[in-house]
């Protein structure tokens, strides 16, 4: 099922969704490069030496950069943002990428799929699958109870700036599980563990990978 339209590309993404001036986005880059270190570390762990990576859903393209640094190929593709840092990046969205049948070793999902309606995940996932050679990487946040739930989805709202039409998709790392092996992946929880975002907020995190079979 495609995921074209505007409705679906509902996530508006840190303080730049409203400000898309080029400098304020800078401005939310240099604040962000620490949180993108460490992902880009993060999807480093997973990924072959010299992956290529389609970071879908990649915002202003932090990630995307520091993973250029570690020596990865990367595509970005969004519908709303362009990669501030610069490299090639594709307007797009997830349920209908255009792209070739297992074009990339790596297709990765960072803190993206919980912005969209639950019921596009499992298309966008069988999506990512086509195009990926090796892995579907999921960095998500999870919960562990409903108390965890209901924080995570306040912190996200006010770190995203996002109260009205956020879909708050979020779900449990078991949850990520079922629906890779739904998309034909073999599913692995690489890590989950409780993290305070930008050193302040207590979330719980998860890093789950399909494998392609
Ligand atoms: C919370 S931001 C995450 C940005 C980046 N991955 C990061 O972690 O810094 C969510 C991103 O998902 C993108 N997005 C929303 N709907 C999408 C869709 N259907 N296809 C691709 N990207 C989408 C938004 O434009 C936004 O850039």
């Amino acid at each position: 099922m495609p995921v074209r339209s505007r409705r679906i590309d509902a996530s508006r993404c840190g303080v730049a969704s409203f400000l898309y001036h080029p400098w304020f986005c800078r401005v939310v880059c240099r604040l962000g490069r620490s949180r993108a270190r460490q992902l880009a570390g993060w999807v480093d762990e997973v990924a072959v030496h010299g992956a290529t990576v389609l970071d879908v859903g990649s915002g202003l393209g932090q990630v995307a950069h520091e993973l250029r640094g570690r020596g990865h190929r990367v595509l970005t593709l969004d519908p709303r943002y362009p990669p501030i840092e610069g490299g090639p990046h594709l307007w797009g969205s997830a349920g209908s990428l255009p792209l070739a049948d297992a074009s990339f070793d790596v297709v990765l999902f960072c803190f993206v799929l919980h912005h969209m309606p639950a019921g596009y995940h499992l298309a966008v996932l069988r999506e990512a699958r086509r195009v990926a050679r090796r892995q579907v990487v999921l960095l998500e946040d999870t919960f562990a109870s409903n108390y965890e739930l209901r924080r995570t989805m306040f912190f996200d709202s006010l770190l995203n700036l996002e109260f009205a039409r956020h879909p708050h998709a979020n779900r449990a790392s078991g949850g990520w599980l079922d629906l890779l092996r739904d998309a034909g992946l073999g599913p692995h929880l690489h890590w989950e563990r409780k993290v305070t975002a930008f050193g302040v907020f207590p979330m719980r995190q998860a890093l789950v990978l399909g494998t392609v079979p």
